[in-house]
């Protein structure tokens, strides 16, 4: 009898540092996602061809693709080329890692319930951008990052996992976003990985997961 196997292939999408796709390939190479759970990064797409990703995919040999915002008159135009390559990978999780342009409806549609987003702040306090000082602004004693599924409303998909780290009186938006990243590092792999092994889903607008695979999914960082 022949077995085939299918391969489960991840897209990620980056904007520039990519440090978090550099996370979960690290990740996945440790943990041998390709027999531990049949998945491997298959590409790693880009809005700017300068993004430091590139490159560390590149030399991982992994695919990359460059579709430049800039090269399209309108945002269904760049979204219906970033939607061809995508698709063309067959995916069936698509990441977005570090990846700052806002998605149309069409797109965020067509890849509903594969399609995760990293948010550095806890959700559903400061979505859009500029998370760390406002954060420090409003005086909180706690912050972090939020993987969640994308949805039509910026920032409010369904929460997948958090990790939590305090914020301390001496704290800069850069200290607090170093803080945050490290723990972004741990959660979105493990996040990554629960979509990829069906441990959470999607259903009607909520994030579906047992509360074992909720607990890894919920991290408390110092
Ligand atoms: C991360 O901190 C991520 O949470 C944030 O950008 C950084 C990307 O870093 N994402 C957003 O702000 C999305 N709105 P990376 O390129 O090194 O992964």
């Amino acid at each position: 009898m022949v077995r085939v196997l299918l391969v489960k292939n991840i897209v990620i999408l980056i904007s520039g540092r990519g440090s978090n796709f550099e996370a979960i390939l690290r990740t996945s190479r440790e943990e041998n996602w390709e027999v531990a759970c049949g998945a491997r990064i298959a590409a790693v797409v880009s809005n700017r061809p300068d993004a430091l990703g590139l490159q560390t995919a590149q030399r991982n040999g992994i695919a990359t693709h460059v579709v430049d915002h800039k090269a399209f008159d309108s945002r269904e135009a760049f979204d219906a080329e970033l939607a061809r390559v995508v698709e063309s990978y067959q995916p069936d999780v698509v990441v977005l890692a570090g990846f700052m342009r806002i998605l149309t409806a069409g797109f965020v549609s067509r890849f509903e319930g594969k399609l995760l987003n990293i948010h550095p702040a806890i959700l559903p306090l400061f979505p859009g951008l500029d998370t760390h000082r406002r954060a420090i602004e409003a005086g909180c004693r706690v912050h972090g990052s939020t993987v969640h599924f994308v949805s039509q409303v910026l920032d409010g998909g369904a929460i997948v996992g958090q990790a939590i780290v305090p914020v301390l009186p001496s704290d800069t938006p850069e200290t607090l976003a170093h803080r945050g990243l490290v723990y972004e590092h741990m959660l979105y792999p493990r996040c990554v990985r629960a979509l990829v092994e069906g441990k959470v889903r999607l259903e009607n607008g909520r994030c579906v997961a047992d509360d074992a695979v909720s607990r890894e999914l919920t991290i408390f960082g110092d």
